[in-house]
C-alpha cells in the first residue's frame, strides 16, 4: 500500500512537471517567432515610432505568402533611410523583389508604407526590422528566403549612421554600426552561400586631398571618425574578396547626396535631432519651417573662391541609377570602384542661394566658425564610370535638383 501511493505521487510529478516544460517550451516558440509580440522601438526612438514599428511587422507578416515569384531578389540594407528607400523605389519599378533590412533608428517607416504602396506587384516588398549587429537575425532572413525559394542574389548595404559631425563626438559608434556591421554582414552571407554585394561608400574616405577632381586614384586619407570607418569596412569587403573568388562585389563612394524622387513620393527627413549634425538642404528646410531659428554656414575662411567649403552635390535619382548599372555590369573580384558625382564643385553659400531661391521663405543664414573634420574642397572626376558604365549624372543645376527635395518636404513638413 506504501509503495503503491509513492508510485502515484511521484507518476503525478512527472506529469506536473512535463507540463511545465512543455508550456515553457510553448512561451518561447511564441516570443521567438515574435508572435503577438512587439520588438521594443530601438534606443533614441520616440514612443509613436514604436508604434509603427509593431503594426510595420503586422503588415510585413500579412506579407509573407506573396512572395516574388520572378526577378532578382535584392536586399537593401538601410531601406528605410533616405538613399536607401530611394532606391527600393527603383528597384521594384525595375521588376525587382526586395527585401528591406532595417533597425530604424535613423530611417522612416512611413518611406517604407510608401514603398509598399508603390510595389508593383503585392509580395515584391518585405520589411525586416533587424539591428545589423545580430548576424544571427541577418542569417536567419537570408535562410528563410532560400528556403522559400525565392534567394537572395545581391546585398545593397546601404544602413549606416553617417554624418561627419557626430562621427567625431561618438566615434566608437561609428566604428561599430559602419566597419563591425559590415563585417558581421559579410559573415552572415559567407555562411548562407549570398555572394554579391554593392556597398555604400563615401568621399570622406579620401580626407582633404591637395588636388582636385578626385580619381579612384586619389590616395586615401580620411580626416574623420565616419571616413576612417567606411575605408576600414571596404578594406574587409576587399580582404574577404581575395580570400574568397566566388565573392564579388562593387564599392560606391559617393559625393553629397541631395535631392528627392522627382515624383514626389519619397523624400529626406533625418532625424530631428540630427538636422543641427547634418546636411545644408535638411537645415535650410529647417529654417524655411521655422524648426531652426536660422541657417548656419560654417567656416567662411577656406581656401576656397567664396570661402566657404565645396561639395560635389549629387542628386539621389542619378546616385540609385548609378547603382542598378553598377549592380547590373560591375560586381567583380577583386571588387570594382567608382566614384559617384556630377564633376562639379559647388560652395554652400551658392547652394544656400539656391535653396533661399527654391523655399521663397524668409531665412536668417548666420556664419559660423568651423566644425572640427570638415575639409575645404571636395569634387569627383566620374570620368571613370562614365567610360566603363556609361553613367553621367542628369541633374547638374542644384536648384533643380532642391526643387524636387523641397516639392516632398514642402508637403511633408514633419516628415513621413
Ligand atoms: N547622404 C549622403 O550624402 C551620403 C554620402 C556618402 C555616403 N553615404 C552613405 O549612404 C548610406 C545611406 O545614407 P543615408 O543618407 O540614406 O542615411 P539614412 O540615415 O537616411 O539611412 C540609413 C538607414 O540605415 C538604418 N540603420 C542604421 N544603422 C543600422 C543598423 N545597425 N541596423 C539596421 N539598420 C540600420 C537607419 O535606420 C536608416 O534607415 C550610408 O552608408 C552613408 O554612409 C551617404
Amino acid at each position: 500500500m506504501m509503495m503503491a501511493s509513492t508510485n502515484s505521487q511521484s507518476t503525478l510529478k512527472w506529469w506536473q512537471i512535463s507540463a511545465f516544460v512543455a508550456w515553457i517550451l510553448l512561451a518561447m516558440h511564441i516570443l521567438y517567432h515574435n508572435g503577438g509580440h512587439e520588438p521594443a522601438a530601438p534606443k533614441n526612438m520616440p514612443p509613436e515610432v514604436g508604434g509603427t514599428i509593431a503594426s510595420l511587422n503586422n503588415e510585413h507578416r500579412d506579407m509573407n505568402g506573396h512572395e516574388p515569384t520572378h526577378g532578382q531578389h535584392v536586399v537593401v540594407t538601410g531601406g528605410a533611410g533616405f538613399i536607401g528607400s530611394h532606391m527600393t523605389m527603383h528597384l521594384l519599378e525595375h521588376g525587382y523583389a526586395v527585401t528591406i533590412l532595417d533597425n530604424l533608428s535613423r530611417g522612416n517607416a512611413g518611406a517604407v508604407r510608401v514603398l509598399r504602396e508603390h510595389a508593383t506587384k503585392r509580395g515584391r516588398l518585405r520589411f525586416e526590422f533587424v539591428e545589423l549587429e545580430d548576424e544571427t537575425a541577418v542569417r536567419r532572413i537570408l535562410r528563410d528566403a532560400r528556403n522559400r525559394g525565392t534567394p537572395v542574389d545581391v546585398v545593397m548595404h546601404f544602413a549606416a549612421i553617417a554624418f561627419v559631425g557626430e562621427s567625431v563626438a561618438y566615434p566608437l559608434n561609428y566604428w561599430t554600426n559602419i566597419t563591425s556591421n559590415t563585417i558581421t554582414l559579410l559573415r552572415a552571407m559567407k555562411h548562407e552561400n549570398v555572394n554579391k554585394l554593392v556597398y555604400s561608400s563615401t568621399c570622406a574616405t579620401y580626407g582633404n586631398p591637395v588636388s582636385m577632381p578626385i580619381t579612384e586614384d586619389t590616395p586615401t586619407v580620411p580626416i574623420n571618425p565616419y571616413g576612417r570607418a567606411k575605408l576600414d569596412a571596404e578594406d574587409a569587403i576587399r580582404d574577404y574578396a581575395h580570400a574568397n573568388k566566388n565573392f564579388d562585389a562593387v564599392i560606391l563612394r559617393y559625393f553629397n547626396v541631395y535631392g528627392a524622387d522627382p515624383k514626389g513620393r519619397l523624400g529626406e527627413y533625418p532625424p530631428p535631432n540630427l538636422v543641427g549634425h547634418g546636411r545644408v538642404s535638411t537645415a535650410c528646410f529647417a529654417a524655411a519651417f521655422g524648426h531652426i531659428p536660422e541657417l548656419k554656414i560654417y567656416g567662411t575662411d577656406f581656401s576656397t573662391g567664396d570661402g566657404t567649403c565645396v561639395r560635389d552635390y549629387i542628386h539621389v535619382t542619378d546616385l540609385v541609377e548609378a547603382h542598378h548599372l553598377a549592380m547590373a555590369k560591375a560586381l567583380s573580384n577583386p571588387p570594382s570602384l567608382y566614384n559617384i558625382g556630377t564633376g562639379v564643385g559647388v560652395s554652400v553659400r551658392e547652394f544656400t542661394r539656391a535653396c533661399l531661391s527654391v523655399t521663397r521663405r524668409n531665412i536668417t543664414v548666420v556664419e559660423h566658425p568651423r566644425r572640427p573634420g570638415d575639409y575645404a574642397e571636395v569634387y569627383a572626376s566620374p570620368a571613370k564610370i562614365k567610360d566603363e558604365l556609361g553613367w553621367e549624372a542628369r541633374y547638374r543645376d542644384v536648384e533643380e535638383g532642391l526643387a524636387t527635395a523641397w516639392r516632398w518636404r514642402e508637403r511633408h513638413e514633419n516628415g513621413y
